[in-house]
């Protein structure tokens, strides 16, 4: 029979590029998930390291909603503001080695910019937000499940300094917007993320034998991949001598 002809099993070859290491940081509002991923990314010492917000997915709203938002009467801490067919899209695409494109979030306009953001063939990605660990499709997508932790006092005046300082809000605002949905909203949905989590990490970035923990983990689990991919490209030259 001509080889042109003959039919193939699947490749066992993956690229590199593929099966990205999706790590998800969950927690409160102004738990410190932002600032707990950077120390990550500075210590992990990788070239290819990138952070997805989940702000990037929150939905787009309509003018009604919109005024409401403004108000601070818009419940944006129910994961029903979270648009999370796009996301799980969007991680699919990059665990398959394809490149995503990601929505720009503006908390100033309560709306997503014109322009995206591209992110393509990174080693590990940290997805960190208030749901990273409430969707089951993104659960199974993930390789580490964190949930970083913090006093809800501290949580709330973190949150205060940072919205009226970088989100364009006021003080009056962010403390009824806390109240009416942030706070209720941590109770019914953020926090029972801890019991899918691997591990909790009390005191966010201060908690340096947590963060050696997670690099030491990712680490592992990079060797792991890349030994699965020297062991696919020897078995690959294998078969190609064979035939
Ligand atoms: N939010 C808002 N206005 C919007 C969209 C979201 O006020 N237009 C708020 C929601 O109320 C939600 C919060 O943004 O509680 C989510 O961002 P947050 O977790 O506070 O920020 P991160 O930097 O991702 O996390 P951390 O504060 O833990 O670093």
């Amino acid at each position: 029979m001509s080889k042109a002809l003959t039919v193939r099993p699947p490749s066992p070859y993956q690229p590199p590029w593929a099966d990205v290491c999706i790590i998800g940081i969950a927690g409160s509002s102004g738990s410190g998930k932002s600032t707990l991923s950077h120390a990550i990314v500075s210590q992990l010492n990788l070239p290819w390291v990138v952070i997805l917000s989940m702000d990037s997915f929150y939905k787009t709203l309509d003018e009604e909603s919109s005024r409401k938002a403004f108000r601070n009467e818009y419940d944006f801490d129910s994961p029903s503001a979270i648009d999370f067919d796009v996301l799980v899209q969007r991680l699919r695409d990059l665990k398959a080695g394809r490149r995503a494109e990601i929505p720009i979030y503006s908390f100033a306009k309560h709306a997503r910019e014109k322009e995206t953001t591209s992110i393509y063939s990174p080693h590990v990605l940290i997805l960190e937000g208030i749901f990273a660990l409430y969707d089951q499709r993104v659960l199974e997508l993930l390789d580490m499940k964190i949930f970083c932790e913090a006093d809800a006092d501290t949580c709330l005046s973190r949150r205060i300094l940072r919205d009226v300082a970088e989100r364009g809000r006021d003080i009056e605002g962010c403390i009824k917007q806390w109240f009416a949905f942030v706070k209720p909203n941590f109770e019914q949905y953020v926090e029972p993320q801890r019991k899918v989590a691997d591990i909790i990490v009390p005191r966010g970035v201060e908690n340096r034998v947590a963060i050696t923990m997670v690099i030491q983990y990712i680490e592992r689990k990079l060797i792991q991949k890349s030994q699965s991919h020297r062991a696919a490209l020897k078995k690959l030259g294998q078969s190609s001598e064979d035939d």
